[in-house]
């Protein structure tokens, strides 16, 4: 196990994409189990989905903090993209733990969108870890974690399964991808040139209430709502390691407060405090399961009738480019490290999604 080594009580925390799906759980997450903490939300509230939910998840967290009177909470609605903010706000807060959440996340829209994932994941990015190197200046105590989001897409169409933070990972079948394997290696050399301890976490899945409707648990309903057609790709041939929001939240604050140590190697210079774990169920599941599973969930929650037609509104398709067969995390080292591992099973995750779908929209 790792020791704790950065303490979150009384620090200053930055969170960027808090108005995302990701972020705005994990903010709520720090509010109810941190005392005396202040964190401050950057998000560009984008419309690459409904931005009612990016609002509601706002509200969320402003109707959480106002019973937290110790701690505090500002929100800055910019673009990590634009250098000046970023540095202005680390200028003003001074934040000691940064988790970079803000992204263009998805993998088909980077097909017709490339520019998007440019901008936010390699420019919006390079500008925190700028950020981060400059925070040490004048012999400031400086950010003593930062933690960003990977994904399980930098794994490709890897062969070997479970996939494992030791496997190679250089060819990513999309931009998503290739952009996210780019913040591992641009996190490592800041690691390495300035010492800033750097955690990357590759999530598989996520999914849960006010979650992203780009996915297709919630794509799919909206479709089955209104009496489309969903289309199920790769003939259903496709295990995904869905990893539900509350494990992913809890696997991110445990992360947080263990840095990778800095060290000096016998050359004298640091060698890099950078990690990268894994944060999946460990668990695929069969996409034809899984929409068995979510159908199930949706008539119970009252989302669709009993007698909803499904089989009618249900189309298998071949595979469509940027997507892979099969996600599948090896666990293992989170375990070991952190004592933890995702386990909400899908079922109990498709119902509170079910449940929170049907008290929002109807
Ligand atoms: N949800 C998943 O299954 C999953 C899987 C793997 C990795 N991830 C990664 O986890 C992180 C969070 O994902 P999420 O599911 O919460 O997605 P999300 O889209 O709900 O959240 C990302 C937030 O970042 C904001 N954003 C995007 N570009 C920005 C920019 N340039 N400046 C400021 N804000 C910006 C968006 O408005 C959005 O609110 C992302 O980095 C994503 O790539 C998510």
């Amino acid at each position: 196990m790792r020791e704790v080594n950065v303490l979150l009580e009384g620090k200053t925390i930055l969170v960027t994409g808090a108005a995302g799906f990701i972020g705005a759980n994990l903010v709520m997450e720090l509010f109810r189990t941190v005392e005396n903490v202040s964190i401050v939300g950057i998000d560009s509230c984008n419309d690459y989905y409904d931005v009612k939910l990016k609002e509601y998840r706002l509200g969320e967290i402003e109707s959480l903090t106002e019973q937290k009177k110790k701690s505090s909470w500002t929100f800055i609605k910019g673009n990590i993209a634009d250098k000046t903010l970023i540095d202005e706000i680390f200028a003003q807060y001074k934040p000691s733990v940064v988790v970079n959440l803000a992204a263009q996340a998805g993998v088909r829209y980077s097909i017709t969108n490339p520019d998007a994932y440019i901008e936010s994941n390699l420019i919006g990015f390079y500008n925190i870890l700028e950020a981060c190197r400059h925070s040490y200046d004048g012999g400031e105590n400086g950010v003593e974690h930062l933690v960003y989001a990977s994904s399980s897409s930098v794994y490709g169409s890897n062969k070997k399964v479970p996939y494992s933070t030791e496997d190679k990972v250089d060819n990513p079948v999309s931009l998503y991808a290739a952009t996210k394997k780019s913040n591992e290696l641009m996190a490592h050399a800041y690691s390495k040139l300035y010492n800033i301890p750097s955690t990357g976490l590759r999530f598989f899945t996520v999914y849960g209430p006010a979650g992203r409707p780009d996915m297709a648990y919630f794509g799919f309903t909206n479709k089955l709502l209104k009496g489309e057609t969903i289309q199920i790709f790769n003939y259903g041939n496709c295990k995904r390691d869905f990893t539900y929001v509350d494990d992913i939240v809890e696997g991110v604050k445990r992360v947080m407060q263990c840095a990778p140590e800095k060290k000096n190697g016998e050359d004298g210079l640091p060698i890099p405090p950078y990690a990268v774990y894994n944060i999946g169920n460990s668990n695929p599941e069969n996409l034809l399961d899984f929409v068995q599973i979510l159908q199930e969930e949706l008539t119970r929650a009252g989302v669709l009738d009993q007698d909803y037609d499904f089989e009618a509104h249900k189309k298998l398709v071949p595979m469509q480019p940027g997507d892979v067969p099969v996600t599948f995390a090896d666990t293992s080292a989170l375990e070991e490290d952190f004592g933890f591992r995702p386990s909400t099973p899908l079922r109990e995750g498709l119902r509170r999604f079910a449940q929170w779908y049907h008290k929002f929209y109807q």
